[in-house]
């Protein structure tokens, strides 16, 4: 997207919250499916799995998706790319060869709404698929929220917000996942100003009082970046008393994550208590510091805070601008924190002039991407055990 039309605010379309779409290869399916969900907004479509992977990638405008596994060799291989770009609240039911009830088990604890073996009739529809996706029946829903990604800054300037960023967009690039990005700095927050967008309405009141953020509050309050990442940020006036609750919190992370795969979030530090949520819901928490004295005392601080919250193994140490005139040496950082687990170099001015610029930095300093490349494969679960990504993928 070009940046004459990024800076016009963008809302999300409003999307249609009813239409179901199959993938089937064999007349037979397609029949029992059109007569078994007679009266839904269906379209029914030629192919497999791969088509639908195919056209989440760029269309998740639906509410529910059936699709073929029969004749693929690896089922679990493609659900796992599908996972990657479905969004969480899709209901998915599959239609396969396999009669084997631990196959079926399987697919039912990923969090996949149904699986149908062949030949499917219209009884078979009728009975399992029609109450579960034209609702005349309350489905169980597994948990399928998307992955949250807390990102703070030990000191200011560390560059959380610059990384939260370019991590949302460079996530959803790779995974051609669906990505929100979530500034807590209500005032004076700066993802918007980088970006060269105008927040959406409705923010703040969504936090401070969950009753008044419905589902279309996404669809009023994203601000549309790419086809892939949304940036969900506020602009409200510095002599403004902000309310924001913990309930508010709650309720509009799980919003998003009901329609997003990933929720980047630049978190205020110290993060104020009602905040406490985004950290204990995240499954990472990257702490980032700049090689000051400053930074070492504040990041020790902020991993016991968020430790204590969210567990160890979701605290990431990020250097930041490492190897900066002027900073501390590698060593003493070691000492004091420990390896970092994650490093990126001081990239220049390039950085200042994308801030400047209203751009991306990773359009402007090319090589950020290089640095940021492990940090995203550490979040996606790229190069994990197959079985285990894919419950991180389905259900959290
Ligand atoms: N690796 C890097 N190399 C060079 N410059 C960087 C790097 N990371 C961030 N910067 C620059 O540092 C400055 C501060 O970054 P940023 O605003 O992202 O920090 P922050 O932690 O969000 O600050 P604040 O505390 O104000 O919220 C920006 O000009 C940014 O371009
Ligand atoms: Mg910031």
């Amino acid at each position: 997207m070009n940046m004459a039309v990024m800076s016009t605010p963008e809302v999300t379309s409003v999307v249609s919250r009813d239409r179901i779409v199959c993938f089937v290869n064999d007349e037979v399916s397609a029949v029992a499916l059109r007569k078994g969900l007679e009266g839904g907004n269906l379209s029914i479509r030629r192919g497999t799995i791969r088509n639908a992977i195919r056209m989440l990638e760029t269309d998740t405008n639906l509410f529910a998706l059936v699709a073929d596994i029969s004749g693929v060799d690896d089922p679990f291989t493609e659900l796992e790319r599908l996972a990657g770009v479905c969004p969480p609240d899709v209901r998915v039911a599959l239609i396969g060869d396999s009669r084997e009830i631990t196959f079926y088990r399987e697919l039912m604890e990923l969090g996949i709404t149904e699986y149908l073996p062949r030949p499917i009739t219209r009884e078979m529809v009728m009975d399992q698929l029609r109450p579960k996706f034209l609702g005349e029946a309350p489905t169980s829903q597994p948990d399928r929220g998307g992955h949250v990604i807390s990102i703070c800054g030990a000191q200011g300037g560390a560059g959380a917000t610059s990384i939260a960023i370019n991590l949302a967009l460079q996530l959803a690039e790779t995974t051609k996942a669906k990505v929100a990005l979530l500034d807590l700095h209500l005032q004076n927050g700066e993802t918007a100003v980088m970006l060269g967008v105008r927040p959406g309405p409705g923010l703040r009141i969504a936090l401070e009082n969950p009753m008044r953020a419905d589902t279309l509050f996404i669809e009023r309050a994203a601000i549309d970046i790419n086809e892939r990442v949304c940036l969900i940020s506020a602009d409200e006036e510095l002599h403004t008393q902000l309310n924001i609750t913990e309930a508010g919190v709650r309720h509009v992370l799980g919003l998003l994550r009901q329609r997003f795969n990933y929720v980047v979030v630049d978190v205020p530090v110290p993060f104020p208590p009602s905040i406490r949520p985004v950290i204990s819901l995240s499954r990472h928490v990257l702490v980032l510091l700049e090689a000051e004295v400053t930074g070492l005392r504040n990041a020790r601080a902020l991993r016991t805070a968020v430790t204590a919250i969210a567990g160890q193994d979701r605290v990431h140490t990020l250097l930041n601008r490492a190897g900066r005139a002027g900073g501390l040496p590698m060593a003493t950082i070691v000492k004091a924190l420990g390896e970092p687990d994650m490093v990126i170099p001081d990239l220049g001015k390039r950085m200042t002039e994308a801030v400047n610029l209203g751009i991306p930095a990773l359009k402007h300093a090319k090589r950020l991407r290089k640095y940021l490349a492990p940090i995203v494969r550490e979040i996606s679960g790229i190069g994990d055990e197959q079985k285990s990504r894919l419950r991180r993928f389905f259900r959290l």
